[in-house]
């Protein structure tokens, strides 16, 4: 018996990274996973790779900023497994500016993944569960939502919005029985942020040490994003909504 025997649920960005881990681990908990990411070959091994392990996932090839995307992922969603009960709005992109280096379209960019993506998953996703009698989404949130690093202006005002959407969709939603939570997922250190720290002349001695001097002394794993979002998407956690989960070992702030 798994924690999400009979939940069908779609991870955005679900391909690679954190998002990789949360949709293996719902996975094996029971959960039908739909992969919506836009990365073909990487969508298709990651469903391949849960099958293999016994779970059941599906790859649809989704860009989060395409509303037209959105929708059809939901479609097939429901097409393939007759209903849809939870979302991880996982996808993002956290590319380094100031406020005075951010172009409009930057602005736009980071905006349409990081915000607008939610905002479609969610719209297109509540009917569905609204007919399936509830559901749980998870937004995947970060520790710059609340005041952010300079160098992540833009990144960090649409993740702070992913706060604001959380609080008003769990109220609007609760009537329906969706319920909607926020996740920091703490510094996990994927592949992309390699590449970032690389670019910031960071190399894997100073990623290391890093992660020791942290409070809880290390770097988070997807795992650990993974086991809080089974809570939020079980049954476990009926009566939790609206909540910001940290999972970034840094204790009170
Ligand atoms: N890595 C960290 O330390 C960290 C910390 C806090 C928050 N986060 C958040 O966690 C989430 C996952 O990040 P990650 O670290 O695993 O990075 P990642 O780059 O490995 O994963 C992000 C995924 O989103 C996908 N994606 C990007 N744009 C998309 C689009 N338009 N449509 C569909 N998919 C798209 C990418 O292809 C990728 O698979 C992001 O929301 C990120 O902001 C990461």
């Amino acid at each position: 018996m798994g924690r999400l025997d009979g939940k069908v649920i779609i991870v955005t960005g679900g391909a690679t990274g954190i998002g990789l881990g949360i949709s293996s681990r719902l996975a094996r908990e029971g959960a039908s996973v739909v992969i919506a990411a836009r990365n073909a070959a990487r969508g298709t091994a990651a469903a391949a790779g849960i099958s293999e392990a016994g779970g059941e996932a599906l790859f649809v090839a989704t860009d989060v900023a395409k509303e037209t995307d959105c929708e059809a992922v939901v479609a097939a969603t429901v097409e393939r497994y007759g209903k849809l009960t939870g979302l991880v709005n996982n996808a993002g992109i956290f590319p380094r500016s100031t406020l005075e280096a951010t172009t409009e379209e930057l602005w736009d960019q980071i905006h349409a993944v990081n915000l607008k993506g939610p905002f479609f998953m969610c719209k297109h996703s509540v009917p569905h569960m609204r007919a399936s009698g509830g559901g749980s989404i998870v937004n995947i949130g970060s520790a710059n939502s609340y005041i952010g690093l300079p160098h992540l202006f833009a990144y960090s005002v649409a993740k702070g919005g992913l706060v604001t959407l959380t609080r008003n969709l769990s109220n609007a939603l609760a009537q329906d029985r969706i319920r909607v939570n926020f996740l920091n997922p703490g510094w996990v250190i994927t592949d992309m942020e390699i590449e970032i720290q690389a670019l910031e002349g960071h190399d894997a001695e100073w990623i290391e040490n890093a992660g020791r001097n942290l409070p809880l002394g290390r770097h988070q794993v997807p795992d650990d994003a993974a086991w809080a979002c089974v809570f939020l998407l079980s049954d476990e956690s009926s009566q939790t909504s609206g909540d910001l989960l940290n999972v970034d070992g840094r204790g009170p702030r």
